[in-house]
């Protein structure tokens, strides 16, 4: 009765990885329970998931290297990977809510999620390139679009590519402090997506600044974000806070891939309780002021809490 902050199944986005192939599913080392999936079986694996309660999922693809260049054209084939993928799972189970990631990095041969040029990102020539994605997507069947590059001004780009194209109801789930963060390593590992050259740190932000969180927050707003996202989760609890007591749309928290990696590998080696780690971590994201959860640890929690 007195406990101020309660989790449940509803909060959680479920992030999923997607391969080649069929009959695939590949665990990626630095994530113990977490797979890369080819089509076919993924659609088992979010049947599985509604039944215990998990009704959202973030998907994300590993593209072959062959098929990744500089402008990142693969994101835009609807045969491929991805836009297909979207359409299967939205045809045999259309009560899936699908949330898909905008952002170069995994179809793109320098490994970054903007156009790279003599070793510089070019913002606004990348705007282009992912509103296109956004507008594929949305054809595909996404019912949220996540733009998870952090380049200036592509919000507003997205919203007025998806309302030109009819897809007024699609909605965006702006990324809007996401952090340079070490944190991303066993995801960069899953889709093979690292930067080929330099780092991050010109479009993502800086781990010493809280400020500026409300900068781009404003920005994301004021371009018509419906939900604003602090990515990572556990070392940035005060932005999350911050976030929460500004904005009046829902404030979600990505509990990335470092954050599970770090208490499965404790726990392997017994040095931690993983289960009582887990949920103490994720209630702590909750209690900081994020509504919405993206964590690989949705299935798992709602596998243990099947009534709440
Ligand atoms: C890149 C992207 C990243 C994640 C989601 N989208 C990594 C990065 O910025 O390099 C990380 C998610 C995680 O670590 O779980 N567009």
């Amino acid at each position: 009765m007195v406990e101020e902050t309660r989790l449940s199944k509803k909060d959680f986005i479920y992030p999923l990885f997607i391969i080649e192939g069929k009959s695939q599913k590949i665990e990626v080392s630095s994530m113990p329970g977490i797979y890369r999936w080819s089509s076919d079986l993924l659609i088992g694996e979010i049947e599985d998931c509604l039944n215990i309660g998990i009704k959202t999922f973030a998907l994300f693809p590993a593209i072959d290297d062959g098929l990744k260049d500089k402008m990142a054209t693969e994101s835009l084939n609807h045969e491929g990977l991805y836009l297909s993928t979207i359409r299967d799972i939205k045809d045999k189970l259309p009560e899936a809510c699908l949330m898909t990631d905008v952002a170069m990095d995994p179809y793109s041969s320098d490994g970054h999620d903007g156009i790279v040029q003599d070793g510089e990102i070019l913002n606004d020539e990348t705007l282009e390139v992912l509103g296109d994605m956004a507008v594929a997507q949305a054809e595909a069947g996404a019912d949220i679009i996540g733009p998870s590059d952090m380049m200036d001004g592509r919000v507003g780009h997205i919203r007025e590519e998806l309302d030109d194209a009819d897809y007024t109801n699609v909605s965006i789930m702006a990324y809007t402090a996401k952090y340079a963060s070490a944190f991303y390593g066993p995801f960069r590992d899953a889709l093979d997506s690292a930067p080929k050259a330099g780092d991050k740190k010109t479009y993502q932000m800086d781990p010493a600044n809280q400020r500026e969180a409300i900068i781009e927050a404003d920005l994301d707003f004021d371009e018509g974000a419906d939900f604003l996202m602090v990515k990572p989760a556990l070392a940035y609890l005060d932005v999350i806070k911050l976030l929460k007591e500004e904005y009046e749309i829902p404030i979600a928290a990505y509990n990335v891939s470092g954050e599970y990696a770090m208490i499965k590998a404790a726990s392997e080696k017994g040095w931690l309780d993983g289960e009582k780690a887990m949920l103490e971590s994720l209630l702590s994201i909750k209690r900081a002021g994020a509504s919405i959860i993206l964590s690989y640890f949705a299935k798992e929690y709602a596998m243990l809490n099947q009534s709440s």
